[in-house]
């Protein structure tokens, strides 16, 4: 609602409040002015008598009606007491029309049924009417017929305002109903948009918290797969300098160490700077898979194949990096863990997907029964599996107890 609305509707209750009074109080004063159309003693004691009562009515109707929400039978019957009034004092003074013309102000708000509204102004209307006809009892016949006139005078122009006031009041009503429907369209976007905002502020909180679990999954794997790996490997040729006599055998496996600390070291700068591992740099995919099997093979002293099958086609870099550390850590885990006499590596290309497979005839051992992750290890099944993950693509351990462990990658094929 509008301040005007609000404006409007407070006059208007002043009015409904206080206009009896008023009219009562015009009625009155003219009435005084013009004692000679009330000479009869007997007539004014009775109009004084009457106005008494209609005071007395109205102040008791001024507590009555905070009561009450709106018309009902108390309030008709109010009415219906007010008109009778209106009507024996207009008959002693035709001034008192205008209290008679109270009627035509609040019947809407005192009667209920419309129809009945319709009779409360016409009712209303007859004294009014008779007022103007020079008052009762009519002296000459012919004002019988002035006051039939005035009456459709007065009744007419009561329809037509009446015809107004109710389209008004229609149209207000579809603008109040318009207002409160926007009102509640407005409550309800203003509600999903604190929703989204919500909700929106979780998504962020959300992806920004799984990114930092996935940002820590990449470096473990990366730390994993250049410098714990390097490690791992200088430590082994470490241990066999400090338990051996032969100067020479000290030296070859120091040069060893050495050289896997700065393959290491290289492998990590380039992780941090996000290239790719140093093996592809000169490269293909498949020659650099040739070279880590025959390398891997000759540092461990055991049988290990490379095959590749189907068209090697030019892989987006990240698959290439990521087949290789895959088969880096396969082999590793291979050397570690297995203690076979065989391992093949298999690399094949198809139309939308390559795979890679490391197989070796070793112990094997229960994937679902992996020993706990320690501080020192257990990141590796879970780095390769990640990687693969990271490009789309997935990684299966498939190993028995005695029977060998295959690990095989499935990515969907991207080119550079
Ligand atoms: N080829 C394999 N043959 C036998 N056991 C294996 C093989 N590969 C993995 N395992 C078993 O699975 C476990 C988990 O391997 P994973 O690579 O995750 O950890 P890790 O090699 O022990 O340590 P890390 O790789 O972190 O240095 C190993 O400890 C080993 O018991
Ligand atoms: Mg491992």
């Amino acid at each position: 609602m509008t301040t005007a609305d609000t404006d409007l509707d407070r006059h208007w209750a002043t009015v409904l409040k206080w206009h009896p009074y008023w009219l009562l109080a015009t009625g009155t004063l003219l009435s005084v002015a013009r004692p000679e159309l009330t000479p009869a003693g007997g007539e004014r004691i009775a109009t004084v008598v009457l106005i008494v009562a209609a005071l007395v009515l109205q102040l008791w109707w001024g507590r009555a009606r905070r009561l009450r929400t709106g018309p009902d039978a108390v309030s008709a019957a109010y009415f219906a007491l007010r008109w009778t009034l209106s009507v024996v004092l207009t008959w002693l003074n035709p001034f008192f029309a205008f209290y008679a013309a109270t009627g035509y102000i609040d019947n809407n708000e005192l009667i209920a049924d419309r129809r009945w509204r319709r009779a409360g102004a016409f009712a209303s209307s007859l004294p009014l009417a008779a007022a103007q006809a020079g008052g009762v009892p009519f002296a000459r016949a012919e004002q019988w017929a002035l006051f039939a006139g005035l009456l459709l005078v007065n009744n007419a122009l009561l329809t037509m305002v009446g015809y107004f006031v109710q389209h008004e009041e229609e149209r207000s009503a579809a603008r109040a109903a318009t207002i409160g429907e926007l009102e509640r369209t407005n409550t309800a976007l203003q509600k999903a948009h604190d929703e989204n905002a919500a909700l929106q502020a979780q998504l962020l909180l959300q992806a920004r918290e799984a990114g930092i679990v996935e940002e820590r999954r990449r470096l473990a794997a990366e730390i994993h797969d250049t410098i714990a790996q390097g490690m791992t490997g200088i430590i082994a040729q470490l241990q066999v300098v400090s338990g051996t006599a032969d100067p020479a055998t000290a030296h070859e496996h120091v040069e060893r160490a050495a050289a896997l600390a700065r393959h290491s070291l290289g492998e990590a700068r380039r992780s941090v700077q996000n290239l790719a591992p140093v093996g592809l740099v000169h490269d293909t995919l498949p020659q650099a898979l040739r070279k880590s099997v025959a390398q891997w093979a000759d540092q461990h002293g055991v049988y290990a194949d490379f095959t590749l099958a189907g068209e090697a086609l030019e892989l987006h870099s990240e698959l290439s990096a990521t087949l290789l550390r895959i088969t880096q850590e396969a082999l590793t885990n291979a050397a570690k863990h297995a203690g076979a006499s065989r391992v093949g590596v298999t690399l094949s290309y198809m139309d939308s997907e390559v795979t890679l497979d490391v197989r070796d005839n070793g112990r094997g051992f229960d994937p679902l029964r992996l020993p706990k992750r320690t501080g020192t290890g257990g990141f590796g099944l879970e780095g390769m599996r990640s990687r693969a993950e990271r490009v789309a693509g997935s990684l299966t351990v498939e190993s028995e107890p005695g029977y060998g462990t295959a690990v095989s990658t499935r990515l969907p094929l991207v080119r550079p």
